[in-house]
């Protein structure tokens, strides 16, 4: 079969799009099922996971019982913010305009109290302010109390950040239909810097960026103020998000300049009430673009001044200005090397512009310098080994989860677990760039899950990704977590409303990456769709499975960057690009012999890059885990998988298996016609049809390319 290029890829997709549709759902739009109730009403997606729908009469009954009252005695912007949401939230989840009082001598039984030992002096007397010292600035408590006048619940911080944090839990608890009535909650954040990383441009696109435009409305700023920089903190807040990165990583100097350092100020200052601080990206060469130096070396006096009053600009403008996150010498960017000096030489420079101001450097570790090594996933590793211990306090190096790049499926950075005296933090993308965008139906959380529980072995067993980034391997000054996110000027945020899920998910795993992958869907099942069982049920078990089934349409068994383009489509074909590591060929190296890259000590070595025993069973083929056979091994097309099937049959019997599920969503989701409403359910069931549709294309294209090349055949369900 001739390589179908990407315009036809889409054409025969459209064509056989209908034809699809009506094998995969023969009722759709007839509406054939009958439901006793009346379907809700349609919804558009804006507010997220904060609905704030009621629950069922009986739970409703309960929390009536429990809140009647609200008091926030405090007086700051964030107390405002807090009363607002309250406010609003409590009023459409009990159905009561709750009456929010400031003043705490009314403590009356039903009484819900947030506060910090700053604006409530009752918490000395009931001895909860020795409690709190036990947390961080962001924790909180939740508790139910005995108090002389009845039964008080009390949300307790030490900030007033923390309680509204401690808020947004309690909010969390009513709209997934917990118990409210024996509250004894403590919790703080695992990791302390939880970013969203924007990949926006100042002329309003956005990299990787799905659903639409840009929300920063640079011609508009720093004036004109939407309503939409709000709720985009409160969404931030509500999952513990505390700064944005607001601007791509291949950054336009521009962004460093007083024209718009002041429009990035009228957004920091809307979103300072919910914590969620500013941060940029820096151009290295930014002296030279903007600054009219003849050049942008780290160990130039007139370039270490002309940080130095960057910086002094950019906090007399944003006082809790974060920090600056760099992508330098990767993918055309400017950086140190230009002028032969190290990343830490570069990171450094920057690093101690900040450090008076208290900002930091993230120092992104995305980078691939063919001259480093022949395997590019080997590249960054040897990089930044080589400097650890080099870098200034202030600096954490921001690594991706995998070697390569946010493929479906890459084992983790080696750099986790490598680093011992220089902080890292993980880079995650819940935009999917790589996974279907906003087109599929693919919640992350089992990828991130499988990522942060990995273990690397750095100091014996249990050393895992989690726990290297919590600074409990190595103890780290920095910790935290970024997240390449997904919205954009769409109603709905992320174009597609399961998307939403991912920078969900993201959120809560930033403040604890020990939490798991199906908990977190549970909650945002209940908060975004209904609290009623069978059909948490039904999307958690759809949320849960589409992970495995995009690896498994797509890149099963260890393969990866089979695709070209815009990274959406199939390209297993693709063999020129500018560079050789931006092919498809490089990565699979198919041949009538076999197929994958050799990284084992026979080949690029890259195993070697893992800590023991992590080496020596990705190196050995009969213990490599198989979802990485291909990523660490060159087999034979006829080598004998553990299920008794050759590689040849395995990877049919995967894409057949990967489309038979993205069917099965699709036909699952049918099922919840007239439960949710029509019109989410009508766009979802849009997009499942296109992600079956091009499952099959991904099956289709894949195995007839490999197939040639193998000079094998069909399985015969395939041929079918
Ligand atoms: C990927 C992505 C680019 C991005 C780069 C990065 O290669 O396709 O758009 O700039 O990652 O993370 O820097």
């Amino acid at each position: 079969m001739r390589r179908i290029s990407r315009r036809e890829f889409v054409q025969t997709s459209l064509a056989s799009a209908a034809g699809l549709w009506m094998v995969g759902c023969p009722n759709f739009g007839s509406r054939t099922e009958t439901h006793a109730n009346v379907p809700p009403p349609d919804e558009e997606g804006y507010k997220l996971w904060l609905r704030y729908a009621p629950p069922d009469a009986k739970v409703l009954g309960g929390y009536q019982r429990v809140i009647r009252q609200v008091c926030v005695p405090g007086g700051s912007d964030s107390c405002r913010v807090i009363r607002d949401e309250l406010q609003m939230a409590l009023k459409t989840l009990l159905g009561l305009s709750v009456q929010i009082v400031q003043n705490q001598d009314r403590l009356t039984d039903g009484t819900l109290l947030v506060a910090t030992p700053a604006t409530a002096q009752v918490l000395y007397r009931w001895g909860i302010e020795s409690d709190l010292q036990n947390l961080d600035l962001e924790g909180y408590l939740i508790r139910t109390l005995q108090h002389k006048n009845g039964v008080v619940t009390l949300v307790a911080a030490n900030t007033d950040l923390g309680a509204l944090y401690g808020c947004f839990h309690f909010l969390r608890l009513l709209q997934t239909a917990q118990p409210i009535t024996n509250l004894h909650v403590a919790e703080q954040p695992q990791l302390k810097r939880r970013l969203v990383n924007h990949w926006d441009n100042l002329d309003g696109t956005i990299e990787r960026g799905y659903a639409g435009r840009s929300l920063w409305r640079w011609t508009e700023l720093p004036d004109k103020l939407h309503q939409r920089y709000i709720d985009y903190a409160r969404a931030c807040a509500s999952i513990g998000l505390n700064g944005a990165v607001i601007h791509n990583v291949n950054a336009n100097p521009r962004i460093l300049t007083t024209e718009y350092l002041r429009k990035v100020a009228a957004l920091a200052n809307v979103w300072r009430p919910y914590g969620v601080r500013m941060y940029l990206t820096a151009n290295y060469a930014a002296p030279v673009r903007i600054g009219g130096l003849r050049t942008a070396d780290p160990f130039d006096q007139h370039v270490k001044d002309w940080w130095r009053a960057k910086a002094d600009e950019i906090y007399s403008l944003i006082p809790d200005f974060g920090g600056l996150l760099v992508k330098a010498d990767s993918e055309g960017q400017p950086g140190p090397k230009t002028y032969s000096r190290s990343h830490a030489d570069g990171a450094n420079m920057l690093a101690e512009a900040l450090a008076p101001h208290g900002g930091v450097v993230m120092w992104r570790a995305f980078v691939y310098d063919h001259e480093v090594d022949p395997d590019r996933v080997k590249r960054a590793y040897i990089e930044f080994t080589r400097l650890d211990g080099q870098f200034q306090p202030n600096v954490v190096i921001q690594i991706k989860n995998g070697p390569l790049d946010f493929q479906p499926r890459e084992p983790f950075h080696p750099l986790f677990g490598a680093l011992k005296h220089t902080s890292v933090m993980a880079e995650i993308q819940p935009t999917q760039e790589y996974l279907g965008q906003a087109k599929h139906l693919v919640y992350l959380g089992p990828m991130w899950e499988e990522f942060l529980q990995s273990d690397t072995y750095a100091k014996g067993p249990g050393s895992t990704v989690a726990k290297v980034l919590m600074g409990k391997v190595y103890p780290y000054k920095i910790t935290g977590m970024a997240g390449v996110v997904n919205p954009g000027t769409d109603t709905n945020w992320c174009g597609h409303h399961f998307s939403q899920a991912n920078w969900y998910a993201f959120g809560r795993l930033a403040w604890n990456p020990e939490l798991r992958a199906e908990q977190i869907a549970d909650e945002w099942i209940r908060m975004t769709f209904s609290n009623e069982p069978g059909m948490v049920g039904i999307i958690r078990q759809m949320m849960m499975s589409s992970y495995e089934t995009f690896v498994n349409y797509t890149m099963p068994l260890g393969l990866h960057h089979l695709i070209g383009g815009d990274h959406y489509a199939p390209m297993p074909w693709n063999d020129r690009a500018p560079r050789e590591d931006w092919t498809a060929t490089y990565y699979h190296r198919a041949s009538e012999d076999g197929i994958g890259f050799d990284r084992t000590r026979d080949g690029s070595g890259a195993v070697d890059q893992y800590h023991p025993p992590l080496n020596d069973i990705f190196n050995d083929i009969s213990l490599c885990p198989e979802k990485f056979l291909l990523w660490f091994h060159r087999c034979r097309w006829d080598y004998r998988l553990k299920s008794g099937r050759t590689l040849w049959d395995e990877l049919c019997a995967k894409y057949d298996t990967g489309v038979r599920q993205a069917r099965e969503l699709h036909d699952t989701w049918q099922s919840l016609a007239g439960k949710i409403d029509a019109r989410r359910h009508r766009e979802v069931a849009e997009r499942l049809a296109i992600q079956l549709r091009d499952a099959a294309l991904w099956r289709d294209q894949i195995l007839e390319y490999f197939g040639r090349i193998s000079q094998r055949t069909l399985l015969p369900q395939i041929r079918q």
